[in-house]
């Protein structure tokens, strides 16, 4: 047998190009044994977000137990009606793509500086002794740096906020994503969004809302040094709770059978 130079460059060539082969099947390997995992962290992540948007998780104990009396349905926003889709189907960022399936806004039209609307979206209703205890509805607008997104959960009677929850912006830590902070949170539950003659008045003011204010329960303190990201949230609330958004559906709702 010939003796063979382990030191000779085809060898050496040989031995790089053998253990790049061998690393990348590794890699390859791990990734595809670990993309199932993250998708699944994906989902809970979301899932966690929906449900903490109501504060869903303490009354029930975790994500799982409260997302297990989540209905999860697909409504036509224009029309206000829940359709016939599989909501496991439904990709916010897919239907944007598709043609039919969203609207350019005019300027007047885009409040919350977001371009393009869905025709169908995805909502969430929590049941309590088969009433609706809750509505989780997903809300989106420019804040500063980019869109903020998020879920306004309301309650049962469809004017309450439960909640308000981002799961995803671009705003500065400190400034604007200040807006994830639970303190500055907790102050949405138990206001008010509609004014009685139906107009959407919950919105974040400047400064400091004062117990004597006669908008105190559609008024949230401002975040200071983040006056532009608070008017995105205050525009994604006009915007998303007004007849563009889910208006035509909650108005609906008391005549569904869902
Ligand atoms: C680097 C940098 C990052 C900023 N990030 C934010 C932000 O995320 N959200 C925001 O509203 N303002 C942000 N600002 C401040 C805005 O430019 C603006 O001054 C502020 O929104 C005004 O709020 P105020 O009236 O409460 O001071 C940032 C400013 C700088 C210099």
């Amino acid at each position: 047998m010939p003796k063979i130079n382990k030191d000779s460059t085809l060898n050496i060539t040989l031995v790089g190009i053998g253990l790049c082969l061998l690393c990348s099947a590794i890699i390859s390997f791990i990734a595809i044994q670990l993309r199932s995992v993250q998708e699944n962290n994906v989902v809970l992540d979301m899932q966690k977000k929906i449900v903490s948007s109501a504060g869903l998780e303490k009354i029930y104990g975790s994500v799982e137990n409260a997302m297990s009396n989540i209905k999860t349905l697909i409504i036509d926003l224009d029309k206000g009606e829940i359709v016939d889709i599989n909501p496991e189907s439904y990709e916010l960022a897919k239907e944007l793509r598709e043609d039919g399936k969203y609207k350019f806004l005019s300027a007047e039209e885009d409040v919350a500086s977001i371009k393009k609307r869905e025709k169908y979206s995805k909502i969430y209703i929590e049941y309590k002794d088969n009433e609706i205890n809750t509505l989780i509805l997903p809300v989106r607008g420019y804040g500063l740096w980019g869109i903020l997104y998020g879920y306004l959960a309301i309650e049962g009677d469809f004017n309450t906020v439960a909640g308000l929850e981002f799961y995803e912006h671009k705003e500065t830590p400190g400034l604007g994503a200040e807006i994830d902070n639970p303190k500055w949170k907790a102050l949405w539950k138990g206001k008010k969004i509609y004014q009685e003659n139906g107009e959407v008045s919950l919105k974040v003011i400047k400064g400091s809302v004062l117990k004597s204010s006669n908008n105190f329960n559609y008024e949230i303190d401002g975040l200071s040094g983040a006056t532009l990201t608070c008017n995105g949230v205050s525009n994604l609330i006009a915007y998303w709770m007004g007849n563009d958004g889910f208006l035509n559906f909650i108005n609906n709702l008391q005549k569904i059978d869902v």
